[in-house]
């Protein structure tokens, strides 16, 4: 039977038969999928110096990597690369939006990225960038006060792994 998901980490909704394995929006495990009805998603925290600081280091990672993938996606060479990219781009953005939240700022700030037109380096490029940003994650998520803010990073840290899986699998 249909029904209304909800996404724990970015608040996004989805509608389906059954739960999606990762959410359609930030990559989320199914783990942090509920049904809608009466999950509470909550982005009204109360962050300290540190978890204000690293929210808003995130905040420039994520959109950063996202105009990186964008323009990846747009000038890369090879066509499998340019839907991989496309993907990454969008879960990236939706990542700076949990951010966007999190940090109360009413719009995101725009940025550009250079890229490549070989596929190879924009691969190389993508595993530097998911590595740098699970590195990140991890201490932000070790040092994190706030519980909803270690959760996230927490969860984030399995989707940029999952980021980094498929730049391995191509570079092979
Ligand atoms: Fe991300
Ligand atoms: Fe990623
Ligand atoms: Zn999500």
């Amino acid at each position: 039977m249909v029904k209304l998901w909800r996404c724990q980490i970015c608040g996004d909704p989805y509608v389906g038969d059954e739960p999606p394995a990762n959410c359609p929006f930030c990559g989320a495990h199914r783990k942090y999928i509920f049904e809608a009805r009466g999950l509470n998603v909550d982005f009204n925290v109360q962050l300290n110096e540190k978890d204000r600081a690293n929210s808003e280091h995130t905040l420039e990672v994520e959109i950063s990597n996202a105009a990186f993938y964008f323009c990846a996606a747009d000038k890369t060479d090879d066509p499998e690369g340019k839907p991989l990219f496309k993907a990454l781009g969008k879960v990236e953005a939706e990542h700076a939006s949990i951010w966007r939240k999190i940090l109360k700022l009413q719009t995101l700030p725009q940025k550009k990225e250079e890229c490549n037109a070989r596929n190879k380096e924009n691969l190389e490029e993508s595993h530097r960038r998911e590595a740098r940003a699970i590195d990140f994650y991890r201490t932000a998520a070790t040092d994190a006060s706030n519980p909803r803010v270690k959760q996230i990073f927490t969860a984030l840290i399995e989707v940029e792994t999952d980021h980094i899986k498929l730049s391995e699998e191509r570079l092979k």
